[in-house]
């Protein structure tokens, strides 16, 4: 009898743990009997001409806990982003059905998607189109809804943690004003919980429009109390008075945030400048670089095991999602229908106001 085989893949910006999901899925899998075939770049490589590697336990040994992944990445390749119900057009069908038709020929059952939003809103249309898959949860900002946790999300607040303990040595030496911008496009998590476990003086989210003179004034009144140095954390999608701050270049229909720490350090220093000295640090891709920690290669292997035992169970358009402790199977169309963003009502929203810590407005 022929064995089984199914296929996986990653797309979007990496985030730490990757790796984990494809080698708890391969072993898993082998478990089970069946081959894996890793494919390169995302959905490129189900385009002409294939590219993929064939996945074996040896092949993974030792990847779990190396960041980036062995499956290499893009952003956006030749699949249309988001296509609303009926109305793909006759190239973008294209793409779809040769993908569909390779996976046919290499006799590949079904398909383990690895992704955040874009990726996922993807495979979601590729599940309409008959191809058998199972999402996994994959975003450094952690703002999928369904699930309370995506893998990656736990290393990078650490690391921004980490800078912040080093920024605040040289900050207080200098009695400087700190700028340090995250990552975090639509959603503030990484700056919420990355500012609050580091004791931020001012958080700034993209969920929370601020201004000019509440951020000042916050910085006033903290210096008038003795605080001769401080730290604001921005996220890099944050926004003031109802426009977003960011560098004016466009890709592929996205504005390319960073920056946004230098823009608002030169507006609050034209303002009170001259009392005070002040630093931004963009951390950028540091964020999502390096080993996952011990609680993301967790959460990832749990993700790669819990994707084979789907496909197994043949739960086809789904996406393992964790709730509470457990891992649960949701439609992949619900998890992409809406993003999970900060709310004003989150605890540690509460936590940070009752602590002392500014928002901006
Ligand atoms: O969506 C994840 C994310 O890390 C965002 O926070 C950030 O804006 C973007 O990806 C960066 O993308 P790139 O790796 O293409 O610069």
């Amino acid at each position: 009898m022929k064995k089984r085989k199914i296929g996986i893949l990653n797309s979007g910006g990496d985030v730490p743990g990757l790796n984990a999901v494809i080698a708890a899925a391969v072993k898993s899998a082998h478990t089970q009997n069946i081959d894996c075939l890793g494919f390169i770049k995302g959905y490129e490589g189900l385009l002409n001409p294939v590219s993929y590697l064939e996945l074996t336990p040896g092949t993974v040994w030792e990847i779990t806990g190396k960041g980036g992944t062995i499956l290499k990445s893009v952003n956006k390749g030749r699949f249309p982003g988001k296509v609303a119900e009926g109305r793909m057009s006759d190239i973008d069908k294209e793409i779809f059905l040769e993908a569909k038709k390779n996976l046919t020929r290499l006799g590949i059952e079904a398909l383990i998607v690895i992704g955040g939003d874009g990726t996922l809103t993807t495979a979601s249309t590729m599940a309409d189109l008959g191809i058998n898959l199972i999402g996994v949860p994959k975003t450094i900002d952690n703002d999928l809804s369904v699930t309370d946790r995506t893998f990656g999300f736990s290393t990078a607040v650490g690391m921004i943690v980490e800078a912040i303990d080093r920024l605040r040595t040289t900050a207080s030496s200098h009695d400087r004003i700190f700028f340090v911008e995250t990552m975090g496009r639509n959603a503030g998590w990484l700056a919420l919980y990355g500012g609050v476990a580091a004791e931020a003086d001012v958080i700034l989210i993209p969920e929370f429009e601020f201004n000019y003179e509440a951020l000042v004034k916050k910085l006033q009144q903290n210096r008038n109390q003795g605080k001769n140095y401080q730290i604001v954390v921005i996220a890099e999608g944050a926004q003031v008075e109802g426009s977003r701050v960011y560098k004016a270049e466009m890709e592929k229909q996205e504005h390319l945030l960073g920056g946004i720490s230098e823009l608002v350090m030169r507006e609050v220093s034209r303002r009170i400048g001259e009392d005070y000295e002040m630093r931004n640090i963009v951390l950028g891709h540091i964020q999502r670089g390096g080993p996952p920690n011990s609680e993301d290669r967790i959460l990832a292997q749990r993700f790669g095991e819990a994707a084979v035992m789907a496909l197994l169970n043949k739960q086809y358009g789904k996406m393992v999602a964790l709730k509470g402790r457990e891992l649960i199977l949701t439609d992949i169309k619900k998890a992409v229908a809406k993003l999970k963003t900060v709310e004003s009502t989150d605890s540690l929203v509460q936590v940070a106001r009752n602590i002392g810590i500014s928002f901006g407005f």
